[in-house]
């Protein structure tokens, strides 16, 4: 079994540079996801000259963790979307969603990339008898955003109704789109970095430092999935974590589309690809359940439950950041007007990504954008945020108290710590985060983030320190992986 995403078991394998000069250029793009690459394959088309940082792999950050769906149809359901901002903006959401879905189609084919991609329908149905009735609820949504849904039967053995049937939606491998992408558009005029770190972005000056040099750009775009450093909007996002897991079949068909089951508390998402099943699912916020393994357990039990596994062949998970009133942030900071995010694309950052790249490279050629307004990244919308702003703050708030002051140690001391494992151990009455790797050498480090200080919790299953506030986490070394922190934990040196 491969400890590593479907895509990233079977893409192209695509390798660019570190940045090794100092350089200026149009833009400055920090992220090598498919906002990122999107963004500069876009502003490259236009005569921009462009440089995409990237801190680890082209693609195979959250775009590599994906599930490789292509759909209109929202995780939170376009119904409650619908609720809370009206039948105008549903119809927006459904049509650049779409729009975005033939953007890559057309993308496909100008470029040649061989990327799996089909078109395939969208099937929601209930799982549950409680979410039967919700079927026609989202049925009306669907209708009063534009979309020519119906109601229809579908075969598999867990659904209990009728299920939303959204055709014209795709699938498609999401690590060899991006990375193929990214080889066809790199030149001189767009230079993509990997393994390239960002230590510092000074709006002001307009220059991004990276461990290999700096960046000076008339515009920088933060497509980092929650923008690096300090930004408002981080308080109103909440960080999840999602598992996935491919897996062969003794007997019976694969399904063929795109599958959401209407569970509660969430729903599953059910595809196959290249004689794998997927199946997606058990969220939970990062760094606030440790055990990882029990989350892959209960998606396999699930899977096997309704298919007839032999092996599971892939087990990943993938990072999400779920925005307290529904839409994504996507536009200038609040910070500088060179400055721009693409951030809160919950599950759908496959369709909301190029979106973004849409939104910010019209923005930065002084185009108008069609859907900017309804995406603007410095929005105030305390009332249709409330509920969740509140909700993910007070949990901030709780991690503080519980982490600061109610937390104890993992174990007494440091020759506890397991091989291969990381535990928080109270040295001179203090906290260290103390990595002990299966060869036996120590990491220590100070646990607490370096966004915001907040305590980082030990993720067994994926070897990483995680935050539980903002979703930074830490590789066993201290290095950032993902998130909003821009420094490593601060390494400290302890005896046994
Ligand atoms: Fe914000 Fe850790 S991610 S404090």
């Amino acid at each position: 079994m491969n400890r590593i995403s479907l895509w990233e078991g079977t893409a192209a394998d695509v390798h660019f540079p570190a940045q090794n000069e100092d350089l200026s250029v149009d833009v400055a793009i920090v992220g090598g996801g498919i906002t990122g690459i999107t963004a500069a394959q876009l502003l490259v088309a236009a005569g921009k000259s462009v440089a995409v940082i990237e801190a680890h792999r082209v693609g195979r950050g959250t775009t590599g963790h994906s599930t490789g769906n292509l759909h209109v149809a929202v995780d939170d359901q376009l119904q409650k979307l619908r609720k809370k901002w009206g039948d105008d903006v549903l119809s927006v959401v459904c049509q650049s969603r779409q729009a975005m879905i033939t953007f890559i189609e057309r993308t496909i084919s100008q470029y040649g990339i061989d990327c799996g991609f089909v078109r395939r329908p969208h099937f929601i149905f209930p799982a549950e008898a409680s979410q039967i009735s919700t079927m026609e609820e989202e049925h009306a949504a669907a209708l009063a955003g534009g979309l020519a849904a119906t109601l229809s039967t579908v075969d598999l053995p867990m659904a209990l109704g009728p299920a939303l049937r959204i055709d014209g939606q795709a699938q498609f491998q999401p690590l060899s789109y991006v990375a193929l992408l990214a080889k066809a558009i790199a030149s001189d005029r767009c230079r993509i970095f990997e393994n390239t770190k960002v230590v510092d972005i000074n709006d002001r000056d307009q220059v991004v430092t990276t461990t290999g040099g700096g960046i000076r750009a008339k515009k920088i775009i933060l497509a980092t999935h929650t923008p690096k450093g300090f930004h408002l909007v981080q308080t109103e996002l909440g960080p999840y974590r999602e598992y996935g897991m491919a897996a062969k079949l003794a007997s019976g068909a694969l399904p063929d589309g795109i599958f959401w089951t209407l569970e509660t508390p969430m729903h599953h998402s059910i595809r196959s690809y290249d004689g794998h099943l997927i199946v997606i699912g058990e969220k939970h916020k990062v760094g606030q359940h440790d055990n990882a393994e029990d989350y892959y357990g209960k998606l396999e039990t699930y899977a096997r439950r309704h298919f007839n596994v032999t092996t599971v062949d892939y087990r990943w998970s993938g990072q999400h950041y779920k925005p307290a009133d529904e839409l994504p942030f996507i536009g200038q900071s609040g910070t500088h007007p060179d400055l721009y995010m693409a951030t809160g694309f919950s599950t759908s950052g496959l369709l909301y990504g190029p979106l973004a790249a849409h939104i910010i490279t019209d923005d930065i050629l002084g185009r108008e954008n069609e859907w900017a307004s309804v995406y603007k990244a410095n929005r105030f919308t305390p009332v249709k945020s409330a509920k969740e702003f509140v909700k993910e703050n007070v949990n901030v708030a709780e991690q503080y108290v519980k982490d600061f002051l109610l937390r104890r140690a993992d174990v007494e001391k440091v020759a506890d710590v397991a091989a291969g494992e990381g535990c928080l151990v109270e040295i001179d009455g203090k906290k260290v985060a103390v990595h002990r790797s299966t060869s036996g050498e120590w990491t220590a480090l100070s646990p607490i983030c370096t966004h915001m200080g907040c305590i980082v919790h030990w993720n067994g299953y994926e070897k990483s320190w995680d935050c539980p506030c903002h979703g930074s986490r830490f590789a066993t070394d201290g290095e950032v992986i993902e998130g909003p922190a821009m420094l490593p934990l601060e390494r400290l040196r302890v005896g046994e």
